[in-house]
């Protein structure tokens, strides 16, 4: 029997970091990890999700194709930050891109696709989380580049929702102040509501 209190607890303790070493999941897990991904809702059952696991000697080559990506679509950056990218790309454990597979003309809109996708980004993080490992998610403006796309499979158009940094985390971390649950939601009376969160 699940039990309900600690499954709560648990969905409550995750926290990001990209604080992250080896071990990292493999084979029966890492695919156990990524169908919880598949759970997510989906309206229509477009199917959006697109998982490229880039890891082992692979992380090196996948870090350059991201610096021609920054080069093109943020060459504005400062040559520190690129270098960064490039080291955080290369060095992390495991890198999952999490392509979204867009039907631009159908009965779905195209921002429930990528919720979908959102949504099973989170479950991945979760469940991740349940096997003991940690993560983080990330994006930057470089992730629409077409040649980056086309190396994960994905065709405008498709793209990505970002990758998430996947190891196993470094020490404990104390976790960072959460806001308060009583700012972010309401109890509908029959009149508008209004939210503690959106007063400065
Ligand atoms: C779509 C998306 C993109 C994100 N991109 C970045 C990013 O590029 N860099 C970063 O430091 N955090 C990014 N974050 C935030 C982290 O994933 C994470 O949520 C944040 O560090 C707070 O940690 P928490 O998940 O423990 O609350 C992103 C989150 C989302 C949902």
């Amino acid at each position: 029997m699940i039990n309900h209190q600690s499954s709560l607890e648990f969905l409550l303790s995750r926290a990001s970091t990209d604080q992250l070493v080896d071990p990292v999941p493999q084979g029966k897990q890492l695919r156990a990890i990524l169908s919880a991904g598949l759970r997510a809702p989906d309206h229509g059952k477009m199917r959006p999700w697109r998982y490229t696991v880039i890891q082992g000697e692979y992380r090196e080559a996948f870090a350059k194709v991201v610096l021609k990506a920054i080069e093109r679509e943020e060459s504005h950056l400062p040559e520190a930050k690129k270098e960064k990218r490039y080291h955080r790309f290369s060095t992390m454990p495991m890198i999952i891109a999490l392509g979204i597979h867009i039907v631009p003309e159908g009965k779905i809109p195209v921002v429930e696709q990528e919720m979908a996708a959102a949504a099973g980004a989170m479950n991945v993080l979760n469940a991740l989380h349940a096997e003991g490992f940690g993560g983080i998610w990330v994006t930057g403006a470089f992730s629409t580049d077409t040649e980056l796309l086309e190396m994960l499979g994905l065709k405008k158009p498709d793209c990505l929702a970002g990758f998430l940094f996947v190891g196993t985390p470094e020490g404990s971390k104390e976790d960072r102040k959460r806001p308060d649950i009583e700012k972010y939601m309401a109890l509908w009376e029959g009149k508008p509501v209004s939210f503690g969160a959106n007063v400065d």
